[in-house]
């Protein structure tokens, strides 16, 4: 299986990318998590992306385009991948289309989360993320067992540093000026596969799985 995930910031891309990886036994790449590691460790990536990515802007497309090269050479992901977080502009969907061509595999299906703006906040306003092992939650919709401590590793969660009112509006200002363009270049294809992501997380769940099966 070789899918593409697409939302708006917030939409659910990571929490349903896992689920879908879970389920297929292959990875979850996803670039807004590399990147942030890259900043937390000061390398000369993460000093690069820093800027960009505490105001909501989209880094570079040829940063991200050597990024996800490198990453989908890796063993493991010779089984399929599920992509969280790319392609985001037409010229990396172009890149990836290259890339495939030259490693002679195919892109099975683009998931589309339709989620409203107005849902969006609500969302990254009480999303709370793990430093550490990078699982997500929300205070609402899906809280830890523990209040502020992380299920899987026992760390405590935390804001993350994107999801203030000032850089959400930029994110969402890049997806509908960048990103949104994809939605017809998938389309065009055969692969774009539109979700309600306006409904619960499991409902959303339901509702990947009966499109792909
Ligand atoms: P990235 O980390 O990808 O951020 P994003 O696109 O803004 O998306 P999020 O991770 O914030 O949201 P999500 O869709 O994964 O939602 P989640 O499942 O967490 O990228 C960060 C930055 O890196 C970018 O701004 C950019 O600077 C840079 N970057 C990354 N990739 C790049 C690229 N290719 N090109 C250029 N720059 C790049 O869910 C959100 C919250 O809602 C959670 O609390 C969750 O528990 C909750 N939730 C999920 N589903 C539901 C539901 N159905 N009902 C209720 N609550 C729900
Ligand atoms: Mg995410």
């Amino acid at each position: 299986m070789r899918l593409i995930i697409m939302a708006p910031p917030g939409g659910g891309k990571g929490t349903q990318a896992s689920e879908l990886c879970d389920r297929y036994e292959i990875p979850q790449v996803e670039t807004g998590k590399i990147l942030r590691k890259a900043v937390k460790e000061q390398s000369e990536l993460g000093r690069r992306a820093e800027k960009y990515m505490n105001s909501g802007e989209l880094v570079p497309d040829q940063v991200m385009v050597e990024i996800i090269r490198s990453r989908l050479r890796k063993p493991d992901c010779e089984n399929g991948f599920v992509l969280d977080g790319f392609p985001r502009t037409i010229p990396q969907a172009e890149a990836l289309e290259e890339l495939f061509e030259e490693e002679d595999i195919e892109l099975d299906a683009v998931i589309y989360l339709n989620v409203p703006e107005q849902i969006i906040y609500q969302r990254l306003g009480r999303r709370r993320v793990c430093p550490e092992c990078g699982s997500t939650y929300h205070l609402d919709a899906n809280p830890p067992e523990v209040e502020s401590i992380c299920d899987n590793c026992g760390s405590d969660i935390v804001q993350r540093d994107d999801d203030r009112k000032d850089a959400i509006k930029k994110r969402l200002q890049e997806y509908r000026n960048k990103t949104k363009p994809l939605l017809e270049f998938y389309k065009s294809r055969g692969l774009l596969n539109e979700i309600d992501g306006d409904q619960s997380i499991d409902e959303v769940t339901s509702a990947i799985k009966e499109a792909l099966d």
